[in-house]
């Protein structure tokens, strides 16, 4: 085991040394090489070396080389070494976090990982939440738990009689709304189509003065940075009104919520802790690796309710078991990653990742700008979108760039136009980094 174990840190080690000198996107040659890893299930065994060494030959070449700092696609963000480190050793434990009783660890790390995201957010003393796959799973939580407070008000006990004749639920979310709440939606029963949208401004803002009728049967999904712009809608301005109309106010903060880390950028943030649900993610700008997601609940009783689960042969103590509180009741000991990543950067260090990407997406819009190209938003986080000019041009010009393998960029249709969209979300982005990037774009878009 042992030989294993070091021959396999000896290849992580060489790939992490290796993956900034190479191209961001894998060869076509790599991928093509993934043909050495079909075929059926042969029936006899192999060595663990072997099928390592295999794993290793054709597996790393044809991955995205996304921890090389000039990954910007998406809002992926990296994987910091402490929260590495952490899970070698969670996979080494193989820990179900499921129950205090099965792992002590992973119940402890993950309720004292929560508390720190509570603290870093600014939200309620008591607010209390699980560790889930990723803001996804987070918005489909807390809006669960908005579903059960709405209708246990109402006198129905959703989780027990279901939906079906149950008093309709009103959900209002702005135009811009991720889709993953969007999906959220349809997997509770609470309809992908059947939202009320509020009409928003050029950021993706939710407009205070265009939101309906408000009461105690609305759940009011409200966004904390918005996959393009990074703009967040405003809470401030919303959330009193909503409260004292009874609403549940949900806030899909994927990775804007992680603003309230940094004294620079707090100001953004203000007003969202006014709600009753927040979905973000762990793996996003906190860099701790896929996949780390967090629901908070300001009333955690209510999640309890939502998620509990119970039979004569789990173990339940009076400690706090996870899986009472989140969709799954097996689970990898995520927390630990969370707790190891949070652990090692401190708030000092949350806050630094958070004000240099953002430093790193302004010096892309002025180089951008500055070299004749429209940036179509205001820069407030980490995200930047860029036209080129035609939409041809510009999806031609992002082509080009995944090709040359400096970075990889992706696109996007921003109310009608054209972008390639930036989110600056690694750890390990440099200012050099961003120079070699502007310079690949700026090659690119000369070839087109
Ligand atoms: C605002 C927002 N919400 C939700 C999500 C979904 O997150 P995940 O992919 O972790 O499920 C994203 C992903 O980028 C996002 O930006």
């Amino acid at each position: 085991m042992a030989t294993l174990l070091n021959r396999a840190a000896q290849a992580a080690a060489g790939y992490l040394e290796g993956v900034r000198s190479r191209s961001v996107a894998p060869s076509a040659e790599a991928i093509a090489g993934l043909c050495a890893l079909r075929g059926p299930l042969p029936p006899e065994p192999a060595s663990p070396e072997a099928v390592f060494n295999l794993l290793h030959e054709f597996g790393s070449p044809a991955t995205m080389a996304k921890t090389n700092g000039r990954f910007f696609g998406f809002v992926t963000g990296d994987c910091l070494p402490a929260a590495l480190a952490a899970s070698w050793l969670v996979s080494t434990w193989d820990q179900n976090a499921a129950h205090h009783a099965q792992s002590p660890v992973a119940a402890q790390l993950e309720q004292t990982a929560i508390e720190w995201v509570r603290e870093l957010f600014g939200l309620p003393a008591g607010t209390g939440g699980a560790v889930v796959t990723g803001a996804t799973m987070a918005n489909f939580s807390g809006l669960a738990a908005a579903r059960h407070a709405l209708l246990e008000r109402a006198g129905w006990d959703v989780e027990a009689d279901g939906l079906f004749t149950a008093l309709p639920v009103t959900v209002v979310v702005g135009e811009e709304v991720h889709q993953s709440v969007v999906k959220a939606l349809g997997m509770l029963g609470l309809g992908r189509k059947r939202v009320v949208r509020v009409p928003v401004d050029g950021q993706g803002r939710m407009r205070a003065d265009a939101l309906p009728h408000l009461d105690s049967m609305t759940i009011l999904c409200l966004q904390a940075g918005n996959v393009n712009t990074g703009a967040f809608d405003p809470a401030a301005a919303i959330c009193p009104a909503a409260r004292a109309a009874g609403a549940w106010i949900h806030v899909d903060g994927a990775f804007g919520l992680w603003a309230a880390a940094s004294p620079e950028h707090r100001k953004l943030t203000k007003g969202f802790e006014l709600a009753d649900s927040w979905a973000t993610d762990g793996h996003k700008w906190p860099n701790i690796g896929y996949d780390c997601g967090l629901v908070l609940v300001r009333e955690p009783a209510i999640l309890r309710a939502t998620m509990s689960i119970q039979a004569a042969y789990l173990v339940h103590t009076e400690q706090r078991d996870p899986s009472n509180y989140g969709p799954e009741l097996s689970r990898r000991a995520r927390g630990v990653e969370l707790w190891a990543g949070l652990r090692s950067l401190g708030q000092q260090g949350i806050a630094a990742i958070v004000e240099r990407t953002v430093r790193h997406a302004r010096r892309f819009a002025e180089g951008l700008r500055a070299a004749g190209f429209e940036v179509l938003n205001d820069v407030v986080i980490n995200q930047v979108l860029v036209s080129f000019g035609t939409p041809e041009k510009t999806l031609r010009t992002i082509e080009l760039l995944q090709a040359g393998g400096v970075c990889w960029c992706g696109s996007t249709v921003w109310q009608g136009r054209t972008a390639m969209r930036i989110s600056v979300s690694s750890w390990a982005t440099t200012s050099e980094d961003v120079e070699l990037s502007l310079a690949a774009m700026f090659h690119a878009a000369a070839r087109e």
